[in-house]
Parts: structure tokens; sequence; C-alpha cells
């Protein structure tokens, strides 16, 4: 059965789980990024990274440093595949970052994580979710921009996406609707 913090993915995706980055994850997201191709750490990374800012990485996305919340897709057999993060700035909007395991891609994984990050978002009441994408990234371009409320722009040499998020109805305004009186 699907619970909401623990999702398992069916179809090209099958046995895939969502779930949140927990800190025993640290090993397992270091090895994605020590894993995946130069190309794709490099469009993580916006750059090539040393080791070490790449273990500070893995390290600042499953304990949460900098208020930074995560999501990992995970394999079957337990390896992690992919991740997105998604972390607070100063002026109010998140910034969200998302990688894919280059064997995983083209199964729709990466919106799967981005649609959590945003779901979780609109729950928290963040009001703008923004991505930094290199201009030649076209999968990552069309991975953003077609999320509801998405506007992309040329800025400091790469594609900004801000991303308008919807706060989601809370518990309160949620019973309040539906015990109104129908007509
Ligand atoms: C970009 C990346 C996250 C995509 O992961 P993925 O799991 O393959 O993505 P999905 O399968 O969810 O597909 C995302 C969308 O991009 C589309 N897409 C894929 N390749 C594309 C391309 N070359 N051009 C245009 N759109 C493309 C897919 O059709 C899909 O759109 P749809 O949902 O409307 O069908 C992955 O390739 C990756 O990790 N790249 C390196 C890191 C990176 O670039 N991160 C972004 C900046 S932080």
């Amino acid at each position: 059965m699907t619970s909401p913090r623990f999702r398992t993915l069916t179809g090209g995706r099958h046995g895939v789980t969502v779930r949140r980055a927990r800190r025993s994850d640290e090993a397992g997201l270091l090895a994605l990024y020590e894993r995946v191709s130069p190309e794709s750490r490099y469009r993580r990374f916006h750059g090539v990274p040393g080791a070490r800012i790449v273990r500070l990485e893995a390290h600042r996305v499953t304990h949460g440093g900098d208020g930074t919340q995560a999501w990992l897709a995970v394999a079957p057999d337990g390896t992690v595949i992919g991740c997105v993060s998604m972390v607070p700035g100063r002026d109010g909007a998140h910034e969200i970052a998302v990688l894919v395991d280059d064997a995983w891609t083209g199964r729709g994984i990466a919106g799967r994580l981005v649609d959590e990050a945003l779901a979780q978002a609109a729950r928290a009441g963040v009001g703008t979710v923004v991505a930094w994408v290199q201009g030649d990234n076209a999968a990552a371009v069309h991975l953003f921009r077609s999320r509801p409320g998405a506007r992309a722009r040329f800025e400091d040499g790469e594609i900004k996406v801000d991303i308008a998020v919807v706060p989601a109805p809370t518990a309160a305004r949620r019973l309040a609707f539906a015990l109104q009186p129908a007509g």
C-alpha cells in the first residue's frame, strides 16, 4: 500500500522507491555522486567539484545542513539512483537540484523526485522554488519548465527557472471545506 512517506513507483521505474533522505544514506548518496558520468556530475554541481566538495555535499544533503531537505530514488536492491534536494535561500525562495543515475534516466524518476520536493514546498508554504540549469541542458530545462507555475529566463549565464508554488490547503482549511453544507 502507498504511504505518503514511502512510495514505490511502477511502470518503467518498476520497484523504484522515492523516500526522504536519511543520515544513514550518506554513503549511498556519495556513491551516486561518484558513479555518475563526469557530464552529469558537472551539470549537478555546475562545475567540476573536487572529492572534498562532493563528500561535503553528500553529508549536507543527508544531514539537513543549511535547512536542506532531500528525497532519494532507491532501486529494488537498495542502491541510491537519484536525489533531489531543496535548500532555503536568503530571499525566502528555495533552491532545488536533482541528479539521476545515467543508467536510470528517461523513466520519469527526476520528474517524480521534483514533484515530491514541490509538494513539500507547497505544504510548507514556500512561495518560490528556483532551479539553475545550464542553457544546453535540454532535459533539465524541460523538466523544470514543464512544472506548473514555472517561468524561465537567462541570468548569470545560466537558465533560472522560478516555480511559483501554490500553497497546499492546511488540515484545518481542508476540514472546514469538507464540513461546508452542500449547495
Ligand atoms: C536532467 C536529469 C535530472 C533528468 O532525469 P530523468 O530521470 O531522465 O528525467 P525524467 O525521465 O523525469 O524526464 C524529465 C523530462 O525531460 C524530458 N527530456 C529528457 N531528455 C530530454 C531532452 N534531451 N530534451 C528535452 N527534453 C528531454 C523527458 O521527456 C521528460 O519530460 P516529460 O515528463 O514531459 O515526458 C538527469 O539527466 C540528470 O541527472 N542530469 C544531470 C544532473 C542535472 O542536469 N541536474 C539538473 C540541474 S540541478
